[in-house]
């Protein structure tokens, strides 16, 4: 493979498909770059799997800058038609299935979705890109996990040239489409850069993911399931924090680059736990650690990885991005926004959320 180039400037792209935008990590993604960018178009592309959530991008709806799409990354014609009417100068791909417990019940969807998902995709790019001789100016930003890299023992970092050993399907379908985008920078030429980001926590997280579950859990007086001793390791990043590296990369980021992007902030699950705890029961005036009895070990996830711990600092050499906030503030930050957002929680807890679509983006002109 060539090695990385710098950009010759700061690029701005004007017509943006970002993938993936009504998730999670997608709707801060959509956010910071209407936020960053005046100039800027955005179509949003998403299928609405359970993860997606239109009321995630309510403040944006009457942004006339997003325009939000319903499809699938594997519909090919769907994606050439978006690219012949939009003429996409840049691609940020955030769609996925992402839980890693569903890949292990379900894994056939991982693979189609983050494997020939992201493939279908690549092509689209290819022959639109190749079609108006734009190749060269054009970018695919691939998001990716630091799950790619396997399970660290006690001591170590992941960096961006520690071997690829997945060992879920959801890990094993990112490294396999991490894979993808390089072969397709490697082979056609197309500009490509990839991040691999460690666990994301914040507002608006599907509440199937550790945070928000446990936070629902405690608030409701519901019982904390930790898998095994509650003994493996995460490395949390805000996930404002994310988007805001994910903007730098894409405006900035070496052609042919990886970034590994993290918080230095390793918690065992038993400790976050704990601090969840303590933090909740203050703010909703209980005992101190009232809520502890809730804790239950329960039969560990098969094939648990024990830890993971993100080495950024290429990121922060190269393009000089570094988080904004210490865990202390961005889990405070995190239990307030979800203790004021009771009623996203219930609508997302009783499937409300998925008529959001019907209700807000159907008989529009
Ligand atoms: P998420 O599950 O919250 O959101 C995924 C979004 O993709 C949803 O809106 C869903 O509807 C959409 N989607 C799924 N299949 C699709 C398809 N076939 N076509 C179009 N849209 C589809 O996930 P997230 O946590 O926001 O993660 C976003 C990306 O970041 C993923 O690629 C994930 O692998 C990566 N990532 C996540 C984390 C994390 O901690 N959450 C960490 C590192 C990397
Ligand atoms: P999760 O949020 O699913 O992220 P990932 O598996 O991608 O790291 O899980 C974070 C950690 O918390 C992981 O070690 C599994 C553990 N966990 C529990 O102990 N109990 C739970 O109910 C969940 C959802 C996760």
């Amino acid at each position: 493979m060539t090695a990385p180039q710098a950009p010759h400037q700061t690029r701005t792209f004007q017509s943006v498909l970002v993938t993936g935008g009504a998730g999670f990590i997608g709707s801060h993604v959509v956010r910071t770059l209407l936020r960053n960018h005046e100039g800027i178009r955005i179509v949003n592309l998403d299928v609405l799997t359970y993860a997606g959530n239109l009321s995630n991008l309510r403040d944006v709806e009457g942004d006339a800058r997003h325009t939000f799409v319903k499809g699938d990354i594997q519909d090919g014609a769907l994606l050439a038609g978006l690219f012949e009417e939009h003429a996409f100068d840049a691609v940020v791909h955030l769609a996925a299935e992402s839980h890693v417990d569903r890949s292990i019940e379900n894994p056939l969807a991982f693979l189609e979705t983050n494997i020939l998902g992201t493939a279908t995709l690549l092509n689209a790019a290819k022959t639109s890109w190749t079609a108006r001789g734009c190749m060269e100016t054009s970018l695919f930003y691939h998001i990716s996990t630091d799950e790619v890299y396997g399970s660290l023992g006690e001591d170590g970092l992941f960096t961006e040239t520690t071997p690829y050993d997945p060992r879920s399907p959801y890990s094993a379908s990112k490294a396999s489409s991490d894979h993808v985008v390089r072969a397709y920078h490697h082979t056609y030429g197309m500009p490509v850069v990839i991040s691999n980001c460690s666990n994301n926590y914040g507002s608006h997280q599907f509440p199937e993911k550790l945070i928000p579950l446990m936070i629902r859990n405690i608030v409701e007086g519901r019982e904390l399931p930790i898998y095994g001793e509650g003994v493996n390791v995460r490395d949390w990043l805000w996930v404002e924090d994310h988007a805001a590296a994910i903007d730098v990369i894409l405006n900035r980021g070496w052609v042919g680059d990886t970034y590994n992007v993290g918080g230095l902030n390793e918690w065992r699950n038993i400790d976050l736990v704990h601090k969840l705890i303590e933090l909740v029961d203050a703010k909703l005036g209980r005992e101190h650690g009232q809520s502890k009895s809730l804790i239950r070990f329960v039969k560990d996830r098969a094939g648990h990885d024990m830890r993971y711990a993100i080495d950024a600092s290429h990121l922060e050499a190269r393009l000089g991005w570094k988080p904004s906030v210490t865990f202390e503030e961005g889990l405070a930050g995190t239990v307030d926004w979800y203790l004021e957002n009771q009623d996203w929680l219930e609508e997302v807890t009783s499937g409300e959320y998925q008529k959001y679509y019907e209700a807000h983006y159907t008989n529009r002109g």
